[in-house]
């Protein structure tokens, strides 16, 4: 804590001294990194710092609404919400192709940050959660840089990335620090295009419903239990099974469990789930979320699985 709170006040000196009286604009997904810069940006330069969260409406239940709760609300943020969510829904409408998904749902997200930015005057900075990890990563080009390069070139920004140096666990313990709440600094690892890679092929509204429900639950059941597991989420795939539900036929969709332990996603093991708690999970679902008649919980490691279904 009292390196931490160092490293906070070296890095608030140095925001102010780069930024001066000007504005910056940072892209807030709720992320542990991004919550992180904001909340150091708040601390450095309170209303200069214009947030920016978009909802392209696969986001997990409840995530926006915190992102909104700690930071305008809690810290007092410049806060721009962006419900984008038919936007980008009517966009992926009959798309099953999982990285024409990804490409539409990058593409859309850096269209709606830069239609904001452009309503917003006098922007010098855009402020960036980079961690060193990404740096190094970009360095050996094991793969593009997530949090460069994204936005167009026009947008003409200086960048501030006050974590730059640090690494992942350094970051959360900064967050900590500055006062964000344990959910967002221990936040496992979600996918930039969000659900939308777990509600598999064609998006529907619907079953994208049951799947962020039994997300919900399934999060819910695993922290009750106090399971220290890596990442934990479902899949909705789109076929249906056949089922019996009050001593009528059902023909309704199957929430898949996915959890695995691994150090850096690049291979990943299945944890043995405590036996009850599975059952829960499975009974949760089956009485809570609609249009659900199937639970299975997925025992593939990386590899050959991946840790996402597409
Ligand atoms: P895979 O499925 O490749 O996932 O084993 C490895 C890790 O990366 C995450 N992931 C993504 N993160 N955009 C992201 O920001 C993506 O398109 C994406 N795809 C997978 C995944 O959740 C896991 O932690």
């Amino acid at each position: 804590p009292e390196l931490a709170d160092a490293f906070i006040a070296d890095a608030v000196e140095a925001v102010r001294a780069q930024v001066g009286g000007g504005k910056v604009l940072l892209a807030l997904s709720g992320g542990v990194d991004s919550s992180v810069v904001a909340a150091l940006l708040v601390k450095a330069i309170g209303k200069q710092l214009i947030s920016v969260h978009v909802n392209h409406g696969l986001m997990r239940k409840g995530e926006s609404e915190e992102v909104i709760e700690v930071f305008r609300d809690g810290m007092g943020a410049n806060l721009i919400y962006v419900d984008a969510s038919d936007r980008f829904l009517g966009l992926l409408e009959g798309v099953a192709d999982p990285e024409t998904k990804r490409k539409l749902i990058g593409g859309e997200f850096v269209n709606v940050f830069a239609e904001e930015a452009a309503r917003l005057e006098g922007v010098g900075f855009l402020g960036q959660g980079t961690i060193y990890p990404d740096i190094l990563e970009s360095e050996e080009g094991v793969k593009a840089h997530h949090n460069v390069g994204g936005l167009p070139q026009d947008m003409d920004f200086e960048l501030v990335e006050p974590v730059k140096l640090l690494y992942k666990d350094e970051v959360r313990v900064v967050g900590r620090q500055l006062g964000l709440p344990e959910s967002m600094v221990e936040r496992q690892p979600f996918p930039g295009p969000g659900l939308g890679v777990r509600c598999l092929g064609a998006i529907t509204r619907d079953r994208l419903e049951a799947l962020r429900e039994a997300d919900a639950v399934v999060r819910e059941e695993i922290e009750a239990a106090g399971e220290d597991i890596w990442q934990y989420f479902c899949v909705v795939p789109d076929m249906r099974a056949t089922g019996v539900r009050d001593g009528r036929r059902a023909f309704d969709w199957t929430v898949i469990i996915r959890c695995v332990n691994t150090v850096d996603a690049m291979t990943a093991e299945v944890p043995e789930l405590d036996w009850p708690l599975l059952r829960r999970i499975t009974a949760r679902v089956l009485a809570e979320v609609p249009g659900v008649c199937r639970v299975a919980y997925d025992l593939t490691p990386k590899p050959v699985g991946t840790i996402e279904w597409e």
